[in-house]
């Protein structure tokens, strides 16, 4: 599409959807909604299709999930999940037993229901607090329902769990009603929302990939700011902090960043820079 057009198209996406493109990477972006306009606004002249976005809510809907990117599934990258299993769950349970956990960028809850089987399955599913939050209104429904999910969706999810915390609706499996009430979902836009704090865990697992480097490093630094001293930041498996030492983490593992015990003195970025 014509630059122009792109221009109108992100106008268009600000007001209907209120999502500000402008931090998320521009070439992946541009080129998500060249071939999205292509597919749909093949019959017309595509500034007047963008133009007559507004009043189609059908479109709106698609345009959001194609912007969302909602791929998730239960225990994606289990290595990872066995990580915090194993090290990171039990360390900080043996603080507290009241843990305060937020997934952020949750999708259609697979990521915080995961999380929810094992503080469950830790004796601590009804004293902790599991927040979820997305932007995207669809997947924070179908989290908020419980599923129905597919079968694929829960291939990381061995027998025992998927007989405990699963009912098997006609092939497709809904999260039982015990594990549904223990994860609150919230809509948050994690660009311009504010969140809460005292964190002993935040997931923020393949979100940030899509944005652009300056509006994720500052997000980095409101995620150290939500955790307590000693709290974990745990991202996706294709995922680095750069700087995050600097910023006052430590890398414990490859996807886990443990907030320092003391609050680091913090020097805005690109004053460091200067
Ligand atoms: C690829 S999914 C990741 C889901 C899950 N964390 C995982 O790793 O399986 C990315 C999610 O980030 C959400 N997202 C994208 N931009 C966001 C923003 N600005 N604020 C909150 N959520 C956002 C999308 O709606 C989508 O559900």
């Amino acid at each position: 599409m014509q630059d122009a057009t792109y221009e109108l198209l992100k106008r268009q996406i600000l007001r209907f959807l209120d999502l500000d493109l402008e931090a998320y990477k521009q070439r992946q972006m541009r080129r998500r909604l060249d071939t999205w306009v292509e597919q749909n606004g093949k019959d017309q002249d595509e500034q007047v299709f963008v133009t007559g976005l507004g009043t189609r809510s059908e479109l709106l809907k698609d345009l959001r999930d194609t912007l969302t990117i909602n791929v998730t599934e239960f225990f994606r990258d289990q290595a990872q999940w066995n990580e915090l299993e194993q090290k990171v769950l039990p360390e900080l349970l043996a603080g507290s037993s009241r843990l305060k956990i937020w997934s952020a960028g949750c999708s259609s809850g697979d990521e915080p229901y995961s999380v929810a089987m094992l503080l469950d399955e830790a004796g601590r599913g009804t004293t902790s607090s599991l927040l979820a939050t997305d932007l995207d209104p669809g997947s924070l429904q179908k989290a908020q329902a419980g599923g129905p999910y597919t079968a694929d969706a829960l291939k990381n999810v061995g027998a025992t769990r998927r007989a405990s915390y699963f009912r098997d609706v006609d092939g497709r499996f809904q999260v039982v009603d015990v594990l549904r009430r223990r994860v609150e979902f919230k809509p948050l836009n994690l660009l311009k929302d504010s969140f809460g704090s005292g964190y002993d865990l935040i997931l923020c697992r393949n979100v940030t990939i899509y944005f652009d480097p300056p509006v994720k490093a500052a997000l980095t630094r409101r995620f150290y700011e939500a955790l307590k001293p000693g709290g974990y930041l745990f991202i996706g498996a294709t995922e680095a902090l750069l700087g995050a030492e600097g910023d006052g983490f430590t890398r414990t593992n490859g996807n886990f960043y443990q907030r320092g015990e003391l609050a680091v003195a913090r020097t805005p970025r690109v004053a460091r820079a200067a």
